[in-house]
């Protein structure tokens, strides 16, 4: 059941996140990659980052909290050690971007592109550095990331990733989409911390990290549906709804608020092939509610 992305045709609705598939080769290995509609590189910058110290992860009753920092071979080692890898694949790819300054973004953003990868997406909401989050929370200097980034790179598919926001109107959606995103991908991990008791300190080695995981998919889906109804459909900007999607059902509440194609991320450090579980939901449910596809009930709420 094909799902349409803007001008990118998805031959199924899921997508696997960043930072969850490692480069997208990985995943390959464990997981027959055409139950994926495209799969996500982990986020590339300009240099190779080791990340951030031991412990990165930790197990929440809700989901999980990590702060792996951006962890990545740069893209001069993306490009010569992963990129090959990539070639046969049996979805696209989209190649995830962070960086400090608008110049890293381009710089990356345009090599990626020149590969041959099926789209962008621009993370700028990364809770684990201190950089590339700055972008979401300053709206004009998001709006020139992303209209940089655009004309460096010019018509593959650009995606922009932003931070849960829990104002009705996103200023950063809004940024995005007139910077001009072709795809707005709705959310990144949420500002969070545990501690254990025994030894008070904090169970990351950063000290804080980003919650993601079923904890988070209610706020996700309030965000969709906001953005949705309240700036992207206008603008006839697609989203893809991400966050803490482990079923169909879960998959369907993002559509449903706007979503016309969902991330999974979390689901599949659980186990990967519960995305063939999730496909064979939504086919169920598309065929019970009397459609054609799931993109005749993106947006779909019933008031
Ligand atoms: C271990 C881990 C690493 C991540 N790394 C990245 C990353 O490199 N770039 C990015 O944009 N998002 C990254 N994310 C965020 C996910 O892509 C996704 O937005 C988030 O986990 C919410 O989805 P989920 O609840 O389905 O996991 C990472 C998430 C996890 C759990």
């Amino acid at each position: 059941m094909p799902a349409m992305l803007g001008k990118l045709k998805l031959q199924r609705p899921l997508v696997a996140a960043a930072g969850t598939a490692g480069t997208g080769w990985e995943l390959g290995e464990v997981l027959a990659l055409h139950h994926l509609g495209a799969v996500t590189t982990k986020s590339i910058t300009r240099e190779a980052r080791s990340g951030n110290a031991p412990m990165r992860v930790a197990e929440l009753p809700t989901g999980m909290l990590n702060a792996v920092g951006l962890a990545n071979p740069g893209i001069a080692g993306f490009l010569s050690d992963h990129r090959p890898r990539l070639e046969h694949l049996d979805c696209p790819v989209i190649g995830s971007v962070a960086g400090a300054s608008i110049d890293d973004y381009v710089f990356v953003a345009e090599a990626l592109a020149s590969s041959g990868l099926a789209a962008i997406e621009c993370n700028v909401s990364c809770p684990n550095t201190g950089d590339g989050r700055l972008f979401s929370e300053d709206a004009p200097a998001l709006k020139s990331l992303v209209q940089a980034v655009r004309s460096a790179t010019g018509k593959i598919p650009l995606l922009v990733k932003l931070p849960l926001d829990f104002q009705p109107r996103s200023e950063a959606a809004i940024a995005a989409i007139e910077g001009g995103a072709d795809v707005l991908t709705l959310t990144n991990t949420v500002p969070g911390m545990a501690i254990d008791p025994a030894t008070r300190r904090p169970r990351l080695g950063k000290g804080a990290g980003g919650v993601s995981g079923p904890g988070i998919h209610p706020m996700v889906v309030r965000m969709v549906r906001d953005v949705h109804a309240n700036i992207a459909a206008d603008a006839s900007v697609p989203i893809i709804g991400l966050g803490g999607v482990m079923n169909w059902g879960d998959a369907a509440e993002l559509i449903l608020a706007g979503a016309s194609a969902v991330g999974v991320g979390t689901a599949l450090f659980a186990d990967p092939r519960r995305v063939v579980k999730i496909n064979k939901g939504l086919d169920r449910w598309v065929r019970d509610q009397g459609v054609e596809s799931v993109s005749d009930l993106v947006g779909a709420l019933a008031s």
